[in-house]
């Protein structure tokens, strides 16, 4: 198996209307398992997510200087199609955002867009991808219900769900559970430690617990710096940097 990473961030500066929110990050990302960002509020973790999908471009004033390869290819090429790189690399969000549309239109709706697959086709790839959310079973019976009736747990599995169905290589979740109840937050916990054994994943997270829980790898950014990337074992026993041993102890942020 190949060891490259999945992402290389090369000098990543990020600004919003001129003014620096990431200042040069450097890293690479596996692609195997799960690595989280963690860090205070305003650290710039959703911001450096959003650059490894483009989904910053649709920012009003918005920039970015640096490097950022998927697999070894920059996805800031000019000839590069943002529609493209959010294929391989989707994205679920904090709140929870299914369309006003039935529980099958939500998950077929990203199959759709990317072809016109055939009805028998949609319905095999609509049920493999609720199946891998862990919602299938819950929904299997109201598919044509719509997604608004679903509780805040499902209605996220279902966004997971939705961006599954494309099958992508990478999966970004944006503090995915900070809206739930403790119990859909560990069934989300769950779904993300076990699509990290078949994707790349990246997860933006305040929970320390959860970060402990689900990451292989974890960063800790510091206004707008990276500060500390470690397995997440030594992160939170064996901090080097004094920042993250202050951050990970829990006496600030
Ligand atoms: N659309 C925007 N326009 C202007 N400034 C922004 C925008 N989005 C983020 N910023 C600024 O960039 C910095 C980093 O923000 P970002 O949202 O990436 O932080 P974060 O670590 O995800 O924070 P949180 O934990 O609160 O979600 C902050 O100073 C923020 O105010
Ligand atoms: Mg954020």
């Amino acid at each position: 198996m190949s060891t490259a990473p999945r992402f290389s961030l090369r000098d990543v500066v990020c600004r919003y209307d001129g003014k620096a929110a990431v200042h040069g990050v450097t890293m690479d990302i596996d692609a195997a398992g799960v690595t989280a960002f963690i860090g205070p509020s305003g650290c710039g973790k959703s911001t450096i997510l959003r650059c490894l999908n483009r989904m910053n471009d649709v920012v009003h004033g918005f920039s970015l200087s640096g490097d950022v390869r998927l697999d070894g290819e920059d996805i800031y090429l000019r000839t590069t199609d943002p529609v493209q790189v959010r294929r391989r690399v989707g994205m679920v969000f904090q709140r929870s955002n299914p369309f006003p549309s039935s529980v099958f239109d939500n998950v077929a709706y990203g199959l759709r867009l990317h072809g016109s697959p055939s009805r028998a086709d949609e319905e095999l790839q609509v049920e493999e991808a609720l199946r891998a959310a862990a919602l299938w079973d819950e929904v299997k019976d109201r598919l044509e219900s719509s997604a608004t009736m679903l509780s805040g747990g499902q209605q996220q599995r279902l966004c997971i769900a939705r961006a599954l169905a494309v099958k992508p290589e990478v999966l970004l979740f944006d503090e995915p559970a900070s809206a739930l109840d403790p119990v859909s937050t560990q069934r989300v916990e769950e779904l993300v430690a076990e699509l990290g054994k078949r994707l790349t994943v990246v997860i933006v997270t305040h929970n320390l617990q959860q970060a402990s829980r689900v990451a292989d790898r974890t960063a800790f950014f510091l206004l707008g710096r990276l500060v500390e990337y470690a397995p997440t074992v030594d992160l939170f026993t064996r901090p080097r940097e004094v920042e993250t041993e202050r951050y990970v102890s829990g006496r600030f942020g």
